[in-house]
């Protein structure tokens, strides 16, 4: 039997509860480049994660951040970030989350984001909808650049990187009300799904950073596509775009000027 979007629920709540209650203590912190850590919170929530999936569903394939690719069936495979947001984590600001999806037949079709702090656990199942905390989510209608409010990110190697991201926000700080960086992929994700946001965009991610919040915003009504508008958001060279449907391809066009 494949996992129910409650067995998702379940399980993100759990690991969020493990990130919690390590959130402020003195953590054990790696350096995996000069700006990328890892923290002993990070790698107890994926053990947590990883144990329960090969309890419960033996012969998944598992991605996930810190242990990599197990592979097994390719048909069941689950994404997992059990810390995203670690550098805010580290520094003590709130902002962090745990994200799971799971995907069949190469498709994503249940995606759960965790907010511990503010106890918000947002959800979707595909062509059913999109939740925060068993609400229903939908995205801003906001039609031009200028009353949006966006947000993006950066990816580690920025220092040595040309594709950096710091020249599209450049174009949209000076295209739309603000561009923000909350420091969450998962979480800006969901806040474009639930409308407090109208877009984002971050070049370099992971499929373990936005599988869960894409299928997200997708079912709350959002455009989720590639920065090239391609609808593969998942497969390297991996990009995203996530936008209410009028600022979609205004944004695309920013991204591609
Ligand atoms: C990072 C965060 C950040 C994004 C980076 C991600 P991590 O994930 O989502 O917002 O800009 O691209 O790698 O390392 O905190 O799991
Ligand atoms: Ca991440
Ligand atoms: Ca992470």
């Amino acid at each position: 039997m494949p996992p129910t979007l409650t067995n998702l629920i379940t399980l993100a709540r759990q690991s969020g509860e493990i990130l919690r209650t390590s959130f402020g203590q003195k953590l054990q912190v790696d350096h995996k480049g000069i700006i990328d850590l890892v923290s002993d919170a990070d790698h107890r929530s994926e053990q947590f994660l990883i144990s329960y999936i090969h309890q419960h569903f033996p012969g998944d394939t598992i991605v996930a951040e810190e242990s990599g690719r197990q592979s097994g069936t390719a048909d069941h495979a689950w994404y997992i970030d059990p810390l995203d947001g670690t550098v805010n984590y580290v520094h003590g600001l709130p902002i962090y989350s745990v994200s799971i999806a799971y995907a069949e037949g190469g498709e994503v079709r249940l995606g759960v984001v965790y907010d511990p702090s503010r106890d918000e656990c947002f959800s979707a199942e595909l062509s059913k909808g999109a939740w925060l905390n068993g609400q229903p989510i939908h995205p801003t209608s906001t039609s031009d650049l200028d009353h949006a409010l966006l947000v993006t990110g950066f990816p580690y190697d920025i220092r040595t990187n040309p594709d950096n991201n710091l020249d599209h926000y450049a174009h949209f700080a000076t295209h739309s009300q603000a561009v923000r960086r909350l420091g969450s992929a998962a979480l800006e994700l969901c806040y474009v799904a639930c409308g407090r946001f109208d877009g984002y965009w971050e070049l370099w991610v992971k499929a373990w950073d936005v599988s869960a919040g894409g299928l997200i915003a997708q079912e709350a009504g959002a455009i989720v596509t590639n920065i090239r508008g391609a609808t593969d958001f998942i497969s390297p060279p991996q990009s995203i775009l996530a936008a209410n449907p009028h600022l979609h391809p205004l944004m695309l066009h920013g991204l591609n000027r």
